[in-house]
């Protein structure tokens, strides 16, 4: 469980990276703010290209912008987005998520404000793992 206090700036951090969006093609901004074990927080937001198949979420922009940083340990990620329904991350961002920590808390924003969390297994069970022989 991470601190209220930690939670509310990984909420603000996401809520400001949201504005960032770069979504020429959907319109649908998406900002994600990730923290690791150290404390560090990481902003992502989701990027669209022409050549659409290009486009990254804004989850996996945070752990990649997370992981380059040196960082590998994660505890929480904030998702938030321009819509009025909670948006739960794709397929791909929950598999990516998952094989850095199962137990890794996820916490949904509307565009109203609303949260909600959970923990991400509980949204991916029996995800791959590669079983290295
Ligand atoms: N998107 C995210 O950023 N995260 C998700 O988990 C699902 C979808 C983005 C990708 C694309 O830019 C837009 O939302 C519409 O699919």
């Amino acid at each position: 469980m991470i601190s209220k206090s930690q939670e509310n700036s990984l909420i603000k951090e996401a809520l400001k990276v949201l504005k960032n969006s770069h979504s020429p093609h959907s319109g649908f901004k998406v900002g994600a703010a990730i923290l690791s074990s150290t404390g560090k927080i990481y902003p992502g937001t989701n990027v669209e290209f022409d050549a659409l198949t290009l486009t990254v979420c804004a989850e996996r922009s945070a752990l990649f912008g997370a992981v380059s940083g040196g960082d590998k340990k994660f505890t929480a990620i904030a998702v938030a987005t321009s819509s009025n329904e909670f948006i739960y991350p794709c397929g791909l961002c929950r598999q990516a998520l998952v094989e850095f920590n199962p137990k890794m808390e996820v916490i949904l924003i509307t565009k109203k404000k609303k949260i909600k969390s959970f923990i991400l297994k509980d949204i991916i069970p029996n995800y791959f793992k590669l079983n290295r022989v």
